[in-house]
C-alpha cells in the first residue's frame, strides 16, 4: 500500500497568509499541520509516502521530513502545478504508485480517536475505501446517501439539498484501478478532477465501500481561519491533560517499529532544546526504564 498526502491547494479561505505560505505549515497547536496526515498514514502501517504540493511548498516539506528515512519511510515528493483537482493525485503519482494500491489523505484533514476504520479498510481493502462522517454542514463536502441495507446509493459534490448529513473525509483507499479511473476523467464544471467523480465510477462497478466512522472520532478539516483555531485548541487540550503528544511522527515512528531504539535515540539528538524534544526524551526514557 501506498500513502499519497495532498499538500497543495489554493488556501484561498487563509487569505492574506495564503499570499506567502502554505496552510499544511500552519501550526497546530505545536507542530504543522501536514504532521497529523502523515501520522495517519503511518499508523496504517504505510511507509511508502508521496507528498504532492506546489513547487513554492515543497522544498519545506523536504526541510521538515527529508526522505524520511530517520523514521524508516521512504518519502518523495512531486509538484502539482494548480490545483486542479484532488483526483490529479492519481496520475501525478502514478509512477509513485505503480501496480499498488493507494491511500490517499488530503493535507489538512485531521483524524483523532480509535482509527480501526482506517487500519480495518487498509488491510481488508478490494475495490475502494471511503467512509462517512455526520456534519452538521452538509453542504459543504462530498455527500454520502445510505439506503435501508446500509450501503451506499449515491455520492454527491456540495450538494444545495443534501441527502444525507453523511460526508466523505478526505481519507480514500483505492485499489490500483484508481490510477486508470483517474486518468479518464473530465474536468469538472469548477474545472477540477473531482474525486467525488472516482467514487461514483467505483460505485458503477459495483467495488465501493462506504463506512461510517462513528462520533467517538473526531474529523477536523482544517480550511478556515477558525477551523485552524478550532484544532490548535482541541490538540492543545488533549496533550495537556494526558501529557500526551498527538501526531508526534518520531514517537510513532519507535512505536510502529519503523525504527530501532539506537535511530530513534540519534533522530532526538537532532532536534534542539525545546518541550517537543523534552517530550520525546521522555518518551525514550521510559522505554529505556521498562
Ligand atoms: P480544499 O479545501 O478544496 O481547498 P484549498 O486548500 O485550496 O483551500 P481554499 O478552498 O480555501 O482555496 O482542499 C483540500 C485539501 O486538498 C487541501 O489540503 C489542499 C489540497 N488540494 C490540493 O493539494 N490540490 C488540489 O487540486 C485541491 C483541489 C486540493
Amino acid at each position: 500500500m501506498k500513502g499519497i498526502i495532498l499538500a497543495g491547494g489554493a488556501g484561498s479561505r487563509l487569505y492574506p497568509v495564503s499570499k506567502i505560505y502554505s496552510k499544511q505549515l500552519t501550526l497546530i497547536y505545536d507542530k504543522p499541520l501536514i504532521y497529523y496526515p502523515l501520522s495517519i498514514l503511518m499508523l496504517g502501517g504505510i511507509r511508502e509516502i508521496l507528498i504532492i504540493s506546489n513547487k513554492e511548498t515543497i522544498p519545506f516539506y523536504k526541510q521538515l521530513f527529508n526522505d524520511g528515512s530517520h523514521l524508516g519511510l521512504d518519502i518523495k515528493y512531486e509538484v502539482q502545478a494548480a490545483p486542479n483537482g484532488i483526483a490529479e493525485a492519481f496520475i501525478i503519482g502514478s509512477s509513485f504508485i505503480g501496480k499498488d494500491s493507494a491511500t490517499l489523505i488530503l493535507g489538512d484533514n485531521i483524524f483523532y480517536g480509535y482509527l480501526d476504520f482506517f487500519y480495518n479498510a487498509v488491510k481488508n481493502n478490494e475495490g475502494a475505501t471511503i467512509f462517512g462522517y455526520k456534519v452538521n454542514d452538509p453542504e459543504r463536502y462530498g455527500i454520502v446517501e445510505f439506503g435501508p441495507d446500509g450501503k451506499a446509493l449515491s455520492i454527491e459534490e456540495k450538494p444545495k439539498i443534501p441527502k444525507s448529513p453523511y460526508a466523505v473525509p478526505g481519507l480514500y483507499v483505492y485499489n490500483n484501478d484508481v490510477v486508470s479511473i483517474s486518468k479518464n476523467l473530465k474536468p469538472s464544471a469548477r474545472g477540477e478532477l473531482e474525486i467525488t467523480d472516482v467514487n461514483k465510477e467505483y460505485l458503477k462497478r459495483g467495488e465501493l465501500r462506504v463506512e461510517r466512522i462513528g462520533r467517538g472520532v473526531a474529523w477536523l478539516d482544517t480550511g478556515t481561519p477558525d477551523a485552524l483555531l478550532q484544532a490548535s485548541t482541541f490538540f492543545g487540550v488533549i496533550e495537556e491533560r494526558q501529557g500526551l503528544k498527538v501526531a508526534c511522527i518520531e514517537e510513532i515512528a519507535y512505536q510502529r517499529k519503523f525504527i530501532s531504539l539506537e535511530s530513534f535515540r540519534k533522530v532526538i539528538d537532532e532536534i534542539p532544546k525545546c518541550l517537543y524534544r523534552d517530550y520525546l526524551e521522555k518518551v525514550y526514557d521510559n522505554v529505556k526504564e521498562s
